[in-house]
């Protein structure tokens, strides 16, 4: 009989593809075979990281935040450039999800379990934005994309309480507030598909950022650290971005921020 598949060790090979349609379908696999029951968790396992990571197409070039271009809404597009630049980060939503479930052992199994529904759902977003796209004419690669997500992920490769604390519930809790203003945009260009995808990846969100939320104050309880002063604390040591507003505290409420965290938002 076949040996059972790893969770974790699966994780990385999806982790290493570089082609977005390939990663996106071993990744659906991956949360279709756990779901028959067929992954152990190897909890414990000290993987060391390979050279490739994360798996990413030659396309799109990365550069500067700055450099990304931006165009009217009103233009055919601009709206592309919104859209490849929103499946841009889903990309890397993929992969980060997918690093915090490979990289760091020693976790309960939930948050195994936790990360790969979020890379399932990753893998969905990014899915839905490429073909959307494709209907505007343009693919995933004809724009240019940044690589913030994806530094910030590097920098907390060593410690999953700094890697809790500053992705998903800081880099990912921003789209709690990007996504209904961009929503609003789209559905006012006319464009009622991508405003439909953007209500999807909201109500996902939500539930990466809890799980973000959740796993984080599970980490302050272990070590007997202070939510609230340890996150400030990591934002400086790491230069995280300090969250800017207008906050969707309705959203990050949903998302187990507490109210002594949302009061400081306000
Ligand atoms: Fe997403
Ligand atoms: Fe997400």
């Amino acid at each position: 009989m076949a040996q059972p598949l790893e969770l974790r060790a699966c994780a990385l090979q999806s982790l290493l593809d570089p082609d977005p349609a390939a990663k996106t379908a071993g990744v659906a696999a991956l949360v279709a075979a756990h779901a028959r029951g067929e992954f152990t968790v190897d909890r414990d396992a000290e993987l060391a990281a390979p050279e490739g990571i994360p798996g990413r197409p030659a396309r799109p070039e990365l550069v500067p935040p700055r450099l990304v271009g931006r165009r009217s809404m009103a233009t055919v597009e601009g709206r592309a450039m919104l859209i490849h630049a929103l499946a841009h980060i889903e990309f890397n939503a993929v992969n980060l999800a997918l690093d915090a479930l490979w990289r760091f052992p020693g976790m309960p199994s939930d948050y195994y379990t936790d990360w790969l529904r979020v890379a399932g759902e990753e893998a969905q977003h990014f899915n839905m934005l490429r073909a959307h796209l494709a209907t505007l004419g343009y693919a995933y690669g004809d724009f240019t994309g940044h690589d913030s997500l994806w530094e910030m992920v590097e920098k907390t490769s060593g410690d999953v309480l700094a890697r809790m604390a500053l992705v998903p519930r800081t880099l990912e809790a921003r789209g709690l507030d990007a996504i209904p203003p961009l929503r609003a945009k789209l559905a006012q260009a006319g464009d009622q598909e991508a405003a439909a995808i953007l209500d999807v990846l909201l109500r996902d969100e939500v539930g990466h950022v809890e799980i973000g939320n959740r796993w984080y104050l599970y980490l302050c309880g272990l070590r007997g650290v202070e939510p609230v002063a340890t996150y400030a604390e990591l934002t400086v040591r790491y230069k995280a971005p300090v969250p800017k507003g207008p906050f969707n505290l309705e959203a990050r409420r949903q998302a187990g921020f507490s109210e002594a965290e949302l009061a400081r938002f306000t």
